[in-house]
């Protein structure tokens, strides 16, 4: 099996089940704004009381910053709540969702890495989505040293289409299997061609500071 329908099978049998998951567009962007800086873990209340008092895209836009500065309180990385209520408000404004990377990236507080995820989940468009998580994966499956080299594997390995589920699968897998200190190995689903694993790589100190 490819390496990208093994990770959507497995996905599909062992995702974590995460409240932004088959959430509108408004929730979805919402999660991968708090996951940029914050653990899932510790994401997941703010998200519920983030929602409770800023319930869709209008009642963010048309809210004064600091009342969303307060519901951020405790989370940091405070230029994130004033991104999100300038986004709000031109996304609002436009009166449809993004429809492209391009249109993703043009927004506050969206960077190459969240406008690649949301194409993905949202738009299901090919795009490569690298974090901390898909980049180990991809460096010990694939036995690579540089950040260039990743993102031309991750680029090349991307599946024809269930690019959302894909990409999410690498980061359950990556958060659950295929962990920074003792992965998982007995449990992953592409141990068996993995370099990392058949010990025909290790990652030297350069690839282990990969930015
Ligand atoms: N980290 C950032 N975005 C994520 C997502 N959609 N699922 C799991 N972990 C994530």
């Amino acid at each position: 099996m490819k390496f990208s329908d093994q990770i959507l099978s497995w996905y599909q049998h062992n995702k974590r089940e995460l409240p932004w998951r088959k959430g509108t567009s408004y929730q979805v962007f919402l999660s991968e704004v708090m996951l940029q800086q914050t653990q899932v873990k510790t994401v997941i209340p703010f998200f519920h009381r983030f929602l409770e008092r800023f319930p869709n895209l209008s009642t963010l836009a048309n809210s004064s910053l600091d009342e969303v500065y307060q519901v951020w309180q405790g989370l940091g990385y405070y230029h994130r709540a004033r991104n999100m209520h300038k986004t709000a408000q031109i996304w609002s404004a436009l009166g449809r969702d993004p429809r492209n990377y391009a249109e993703w990236i043009a927004l506050p507080g969206v960077g190459p890495y969240t406008a690649s995820i949301l194409t993905a989940i949202l738009l299901e468009h090919p795009a490569a989505a690298i974090d901390g998580n898909i980049k180990r994966i991809l460096q010990r499956y694939f036995g690579l040293e540089t950040i260039k080299e990743v993102k031309m594997v991750a680029e090349n390995v991307l599946p024809s289409k269930n690019y959302g589920n894909y990409t999410q699968g690498l980061m359950d897998l990556g958060a659950m299997i295929c962990t920074p200190k003792t992965p998982k190995c007995s449990m992953c689903p592409i141990a068996e061609f993995c370099k990392f694993k058949q010990g025909t790589w290790m990652p030297s100190k350069k690839a282990k500071n990969l930015k």
